[in-house]
Protein backbone atom coordinates (compact mmCIF):
# COMPACT_ATOMS: atom_id res chain seq x y z
CA UNK A 1 0.00 0.00 0.00
CA UNK A 2 1.56 3.62 -1.28
CA UNK A 3 1.78 6.06 1.45
CA UNK A 4 1.78 10.03 1.18
CA UNK A 5 3.69 11.27 3.83
CA UNK A 6 6.27 14.01 2.95
CA UNK A 7 9.63 14.11 3.89
CA UNK A 8 10.68 16.47 6.20
CA UNK A 9 11.64 19.33 4.90
CA UNK A 10 14.24 21.93 6.50
CA UNK A 11 16.69 24.46 5.52
CA UNK A 12 18.61 22.61 8.07
CA UNK A 13 21.24 20.61 6.24
CA UNK A 14 23.84 19.28 8.74
CA UNK A 15 23.98 19.42 12.69
CA UNK A 16 22.69 22.77 13.93
CA UNK A 17 25.70 24.77 14.85
CA UNK A 18 24.15 26.00 17.82
CA UNK A 19 23.99 22.25 19.40
CA UNK A 20 27.01 22.31 21.48
CA UNK A 21 26.04 26.22 22.88
CA UNK A 22 22.90 25.29 24.33
CA UNK A 23 23.55 21.77 25.54
CA UNK A 24 26.38 23.74 27.78
CA UNK A 25 23.85 26.36 28.35
CA UNK A 26 21.50 23.19 29.78
CA UNK A 27 23.98 21.64 31.56
CA UNK A 28 25.28 24.59 33.65
CA UNK A 29 21.58 25.69 34.60
CA UNK A 30 18.70 23.77 35.68
CA UNK A 31 15.82 23.73 34.24
CA UNK A 32 13.15 25.25 36.55
CA UNK A 33 9.86 25.79 34.91
CA UNK A 34 7.07 25.38 37.41
CA UNK A 35 5.15 22.27 37.07
CA UNK A 36 1.57 21.81 36.21
CA UNK A 37 -0.73 20.63 38.47
CA UNK A 38 -2.47 17.97 36.09
CA UNK A 39 1.33 16.74 35.38
CA UNK A 40 1.65 15.68 39.54
CA UNK A 41 -1.65 14.00 39.23
CA UNK A 42 -0.48 11.68 36.36
CA UNK A 43 2.49 11.08 38.66
CA UNK A 44 0.37 9.85 41.50
CA UNK A 45 -1.54 7.87 39.43
CA UNK A 46 1.39 6.15 37.79
CA UNK A 47 2.90 5.94 40.99
CA UNK A 48 -0.11 4.13 42.26
CA UNK A 49 -0.32 1.94 39.13
CA UNK A 50 3.06 0.81 39.65
CA UNK A 51 3.16 -0.05 43.45
CA UNK A 52 0.40 -2.20 42.57
CA UNK A 53 2.88 -4.03 40.62
CA UNK A 54 6.03 -5.95 41.68
CA UNK A 55 9.36 -3.96 41.61
CA UNK A 56 9.73 -4.38 37.63
CA UNK A 57 11.98 -2.35 35.45
CA UNK A 58 10.39 0.32 33.97
CA UNK A 59 10.34 0.85 30.33
CA UNK A 60 8.73 4.20 28.94
CA UNK A 61 7.32 5.36 25.96
CA UNK A 62 7.44 8.79 25.49
CA UNK A 63 4.90 10.26 22.84
CA UNK A 64 3.43 7.13 22.16
CA UNK A 65 0.91 8.35 20.11
CA UNK A 66 -1.88 5.71 20.21
CA UNK A 67 0.34 3.40 22.32
CA UNK A 68 0.56 0.68 19.96
CA UNK A 69 4.20 0.15 20.34
CA UNK A 70 3.70 0.53 24.68
CA UNK A 71 1.02 -2.39 24.16
CA UNK A 72 3.43 -4.63 21.45
CA UNK A 73 6.48 -3.99 24.17
CA UNK A 74 4.47 -5.08 26.82
CA UNK A 75 2.96 -8.09 25.45
CA UNK A 76 6.90 -8.81 23.99
CA UNK A 77 7.93 -8.73 27.82
CA UNK A 78 5.43 -9.67 30.42
CA UNK A 79 8.45 -8.89 32.83
CA UNK A 80 8.55 -5.30 32.72
CA UNK A 81 6.39 -2.65 33.15
CA UNK A 82 5.64 -0.22 29.96
CA UNK A 83 4.15 3.26 30.62
CA UNK A 84 3.07 4.90 26.79
CA UNK A 85 2.89 8.58 27.49
CA UNK A 86 1.21 11.34 25.13
CA UNK A 87 0.16 14.76 25.82
CA UNK A 88 -2.51 14.51 23.51
CA UNK A 89 -6.14 12.70 24.90
CA UNK A 90 -7.51 12.06 21.32
CA UNK A 91 -4.36 10.08 20.22
CA UNK A 92 -5.06 8.27 23.57
CA UNK A 93 -8.89 7.86 23.09
CA UNK A 94 -8.39 6.63 19.82
CA UNK A 95 -5.77 4.14 21.78
CA UNK A 96 -8.51 2.87 24.30
CA UNK A 97 -10.40 2.16 21.68
CA UNK A 98 -8.23 0.05 19.78
CA UNK A 99 -6.75 -1.44 22.81
CA UNK A 100 -10.05 -1.60 25.19
CA UNK A 101 -8.13 -4.09 27.36
CA UNK A 102 -4.44 -3.73 27.95
CA UNK A 103 -2.02 -6.10 29.10
CA UNK A 104 -1.65 -5.67 32.98
CA UNK A 105 2.09 -4.58 32.71
CA UNK A 106 0.62 -1.41 30.07
CA UNK A 107 -0.29 1.60 30.91
CA UNK A 108 -1.19 4.82 28.64
CA UNK A 109 -1.10 7.74 30.39
CA UNK A 110 -1.64 11.74 29.41
CA UNK A 111 1.07 13.57 30.00
CA UNK A 112 3.41 16.16 28.97
CA UNK A 113 6.73 14.25 29.09
CA UNK A 114 9.37 17.39 30.37
CA UNK A 115 6.90 17.27 33.47
CA UNK A 116 6.90 13.92 33.83
CA UNK A 117 10.34 13.08 33.40
CA UNK A 118 11.58 15.52 36.13
CA UNK A 119 8.57 14.15 38.75
CA UNK A 120 10.03 10.61 38.19
CA UNK A 121 13.83 11.81 38.35
CA UNK A 122 12.61 14.08 41.33
CA UNK A 123 11.55 10.59 43.40
CA UNK A 124 14.60 8.51 42.20
CA UNK A 125 13.02 6.43 39.14
CA UNK A 126 14.90 5.39 36.80
CA UNK A 127 14.61 3.59 33.53
CA UNK A 128 15.73 0.01 31.97
CA UNK A 129 14.55 1.63 28.70
CA UNK A 130 12.99 5.02 27.04
CA UNK A 131 11.55 4.90 23.84
CA UNK A 132 11.48 8.02 21.86
CA UNK A 133 9.60 6.53 18.75
CA UNK A 134 9.19 9.25 16.32
CA UNK A 135 9.46 12.37 17.99
CA UNK A 136 7.76 15.82 16.02
CA UNK A 137 10.83 16.71 14.06
CA UNK A 138 10.29 20.43 14.76
CA UNK A 139 12.92 20.84 11.35
CA UNK A 140 12.63 24.77 11.42
CA UNK A 141 16.73 25.50 12.59
CA UNK A 142 14.69 28.16 15.34
CA UNK A 143 13.00 25.47 16.94
CA UNK A 144 16.50 23.72 17.65
CA UNK A 145 15.02 23.99 21.55
CA UNK A 146 12.07 21.67 20.90
CA UNK A 147 13.99 18.63 20.08
CA UNK A 148 14.56 16.53 23.11
CA UNK A 149 18.22 17.35 22.74
CA UNK A 150 18.21 20.83 22.30
CA UNK A 151 15.37 20.75 25.10
CA UNK A 152 16.26 22.47 28.87
CA UNK A 153 14.69 19.14 29.85
CA UNK A 154 17.45 17.30 28.68
CA UNK A 155 19.55 16.55 31.39
CA UNK A 156 16.90 15.12 32.84
CA UNK A 157 16.40 12.62 29.87
CA UNK A 158 19.97 12.01 30.47
CA UNK A 159 19.18 11.06 34.16
CA UNK A 160 16.22 8.88 33.86
CA UNK A 161 19.02 6.25 32.64
CA UNK A 162 18.90 2.95 30.86
CA UNK A 163 19.05 2.31 27.18
CA UNK A 164 17.89 4.94 24.48
CA UNK A 165 16.14 4.17 21.59
CA UNK A 166 15.38 6.98 19.09
CA UNK A 167 13.53 6.51 15.31
CA UNK A 168 12.85 9.21 13.21
CA UNK A 169 12.21 9.67 9.11
CA UNK A 170 14.94 12.87 9.59
CA UNK A 171 18.26 12.05 10.03
CA UNK A 172 19.74 15.13 11.41
CA UNK A 173 17.44 14.53 14.04
CA UNK A 174 19.48 10.94 15.11
CA UNK A 175 22.73 12.67 14.17
CA UNK A 176 21.88 15.72 16.74
CA UNK A 177 20.77 13.15 19.47
CA UNK A 178 23.81 11.54 18.54
CA UNK A 179 26.46 14.13 18.67
CA UNK A 180 25.20 14.96 22.40
CA UNK A 181 25.42 11.67 23.91
CA UNK A 182 28.87 10.78 22.68
CA UNK A 183 29.90 13.83 23.83
CA UNK A 184 28.24 13.32 27.11
CA UNK A 185 30.30 10.21 27.15
CA UNK A 186 27.72 7.63 26.53
CA UNK A 187 27.99 4.62 23.99
CA UNK A 188 26.17 3.37 21.07
CA UNK A 189 25.15 3.63 17.39
CA UNK A 190 22.74 4.83 15.37
CA UNK A 191 22.08 4.87 11.38
CA UNK A 192 19.22 3.67 8.91
CA UNK A 193 17.64 0.85 9.65
CA UNK A 194 14.93 -0.94 7.96
CA UNK A 195 11.83 -2.22 10.16
CA UNK A 196 11.11 -5.41 9.05
CA UNK A 197 7.67 -5.34 11.09
CA UNK A 198 6.15 -1.84 12.28
CA UNK A 199 6.36 -0.98 15.85
CA UNK A 200 4.20 2.44 15.49
CA UNK A 201 1.63 3.92 13.31
CA UNK A 202 3.36 6.38 11.74
CA UNK A 203 6.65 3.92 11.42
CA UNK A 204 4.22 2.32 9.42
CA UNK A 205 3.18 5.25 7.39
CA UNK A 206 6.75 6.45 6.43
CA UNK A 207 7.33 2.74 5.70
CA UNK A 208 4.61 2.88 3.07
CA UNK A 209 5.76 5.98 1.50
CA UNK A 210 9.24 4.98 1.12
CA UNK A 211 11.05 7.20 3.76
CA UNK A 212 14.20 5.91 5.17
CA UNK A 213 14.03 5.66 8.69
CA UNK A 214 16.77 6.43 11.22
CA UNK A 215 17.56 5.05 14.49
CA UNK A 216 19.92 5.53 17.70
CA UNK A 217 20.27 3.30 20.68
CA UNK A 218 22.44 4.79 23.26
CA UNK A 219 23.11 3.73 27.03
CA UNK A 220 21.88 6.73 29.31
CA UNK A 221 23.92 4.89 32.29
CA UNK A 222 27.18 6.95 31.62
CA UNK A 223 27.84 8.51 34.61
C1 LIG B 1 4.76 11.97 15.49
S1 LIG B 1 3.79 11.36 16.79
C2 LIG B 1 4.48 9.72 17.03
C3 LIG B 1 3.53 8.81 17.77
C4 LIG B 1 4.01 7.38 17.95
N1 LIG B 1 5.22 7.33 18.75
C5 LIG B 1 4.25 6.73 16.61
O1 LIG B 1 5.41 6.55 16.24
O2 LIG B 1 3.25 6.37 15.95
C6 LIG B 1 4.45 12.25 18.19
C7 LIG B 1 3.61 12.08 19.43
O3 LIG B 1 4.27 12.73 20.50
C8 LIG B 1 3.30 13.40 21.29
N2 LIG B 1 4.01 14.49 21.97
C9 LIG B 1 4.70 15.51 21.40
N3 LIG B 1 5.25 16.30 22.34
C10 LIG B 1 4.91 15.76 23.54
C11 LIG B 1 5.18 16.13 24.88
N4 LIG B 1 5.93 17.18 25.17
N5 LIG B 1 4.68 15.36 25.86
C12 LIG B 1 3.90 14.28 25.57
N6 LIG B 1 3.61 13.88 24.32
C13 LIG B 1 4.12 14.61 23.31
C14 LIG B 1 2.25 13.87 20.29
O4 LIG B 1 1.00 14.09 20.92
C15 LIG B 1 2.22 12.69 19.33
O5 LIG B 1 1.27 11.72 19.71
Amino acid sequence: MPGNSRLVQSSQDGIHPSLQVLLARHLATPWRQPLADHSRLAFNSLSQWRRQRSECPLWMDSGCGTGRATVQLAEENPDVLVVGLDQSAARLERGRQRYPVLPDNALLLRAECADLWRLMVSAGWTLQRHYLLYPNPWPKPGHLQRRWHGHPVFPTLLALGGLLELRSNWSIYVDEMAQVLAFMGCSGSHGSFTASSPLTDFEEKYQHSDHSLYRLTYSLDCG
